[in-house]
This record gives structure tokens, sequence and C-alpha cells, in this order.
């Protein structure tokens, strides 16, 4: 079975709508731990529209799991992240008009860059991942790069329907047979829910799972009544 790891990126994108202390990400992360998340995994993105440097630490000394944390290769993130000393490295790529990170690396026209973030991030001991499409050049750049694992880009296959679906579910398995062959180990995630996760957890040598937005819309969908039930409750009784 593969390790989930529960991306808490937008539990702080509530939080940044407000600048309120609430809801704080890192007690949540906690809750997620309780819940049976094996790692915890936040982004801390250039124009820190949720995750805040402060968040990362916090994380840091506070979670008893594994901390991926997800960064892109501009240089004072990854001064950060070398600080942090997570379990796991993610890179990715970052663009300030995305909504999401909406494509993989394209790890050939990185390849020097990586050359010189990964080893640093490595002599650590850490795990580090290249968030690339299920696309045999990507792969063949990323262990080229000297990433010990590829985190497949699962958006195509979660945005498709219908025929495309199953194509794309397709590409995911070519690409985790391709990613064993060349000796990456493989993670997948991005766009993943509680609809299309069943059919990804069969994919070949698959380690772990990277899921945030459906996890945090399912916990604020089935928390409405309780937390309305509540002010009602309060109301009444004033
Ligand atoms: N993996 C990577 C590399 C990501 O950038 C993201 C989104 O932050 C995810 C997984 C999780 O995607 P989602 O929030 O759609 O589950």
């Amino acid at each position: 079975m593969p390790r989930l790891h529960v991306n808490i990126d937008h539990v702080a994108t509530v939080r940044q709508a407000r600048r309120e202390a609430f809801p704080d990400p890192v007690a949540w992360a906690l809750r997620a731990e309780a819940a049976g998340a094996d790692g915890i995994t936040c982004h801390l993105r250039e124009d820190r529209r949720h995750i805040q440097d402060e968040d990362v630490l916090r994380l840091r000394e506070r979670i008893d799991t594994r901390l991926n944390f997800e960064m892109c290769l501009a240089p004072q993130i990854v001064t950060i992240g070398l600080e942090v000393g997570a379990e796991a490295y993610c890179l990715v790529p970052e663009s300030r008009e995305e909504v999401t990170t909406e494509g993989g690396l394209d790890a050939t026209a990185e390849l020097a860059r990586l050359r010189e973030v990964i080893p640093a991030l490595g002599e650590r001991g850490a795990e580090v991942s290249l968030f690339v499409d299920p696309d045999p050049r990507q792969l063949d750049a990323t262990a080229e790069a000297g990433a010990a694992f590829v985190e497949l880009h699962t958006g195509l296959y979660a945005n498709a329907r219908g025929a495309r679906r199953a194509r794309e579910l397709e590409r995911l398995f070519d690409a985790a047979e391709h990613a064993h062959g060349i000796g990456l180990r493989v993670n997948a995630g991005h766009g993943l829910d509680y609809e299309n996760t069943a059919a990804v957890v069969g994919l070949p040598h698959l380690e772990e799972l990277n899921i945030g937005f459906a996890i945090v819309s399912e916990a604020l969908t089935t928390g409405v009544d309780r937390a309305v039930g509540r002010m009602v409750e309060l109301i009444r009784e004033a």
C-alpha cells in the first residue's frame, strides 16, 4: 500500500484570505497525522500565497511523521529548503500566474541547475523527487539529474474524462514501469480525489501519493453541520 502524504497548503489558503492565525495548517497537519497520514507535504511558494516561512519551521518542529517540502529551483527558496532539513523534497516548477502547479518540471531544460541542487539536498540524507509529466524523456532526465524519486504528475489523468482518462492512466502505468526500469522510485500526485485515486493506487512500484485539495475540501464539507450547529446553539443560548 502506498504512503499517503497530505498536502496542507490550502488550509493556509483559507487562513491567508483573512491573514488570521486560523485555521492553523500546523494544527491541522497534526490532526491529519492522527487520522492516519503517513506524512505532511507543503509548498513554500515564492509569492507566499499560502504556506508562510514560519509554518514550515513550526511543521518541522511539531510533526511526528515525514515532512515533504515542495519547492521550485529559485535560489532563495532552495536556501530555505536546505535549512528546513525535511525528510523529502519535491522539486516543482512555479509561475506567478498559475492557480496551482500546472505542468511538470522540465527536467531536460533544468538539468544543469538540478545537478547543483539535488546533491546539496541529498547530502543531508533527504529523498529528492522531481515532479514531472509521465513522459519517458522527462523520466530519463530525472534519473540523469541524480534524483532518486520521480513524482508522476497525475493532473492530466485527473482532469480527463472517458476514453481520454483511460489513455492518461495507461501513460501513468507505462511511466511507472519506465521509471522503475531506469532505477527511479515512484511517487504520484496532483488532482487526485475520492473518485479518481483508487485507479492510481494500482500503479506499479508506487510508494507514495501526495493529495491536498480534495482532502481539505472534503474536510470543509463534512465539517459544515457541526460548525453551523455550534453557532446556532451558541446564539440560542446567549
Ligand atoms: N504534488 C505536487 C508536486 C503538487 O504541486 C501538488 C499541489 O500542490 C500536489 C501533489 C497536490 O495536488 P492536489 O492539491 O491537487 O491534491
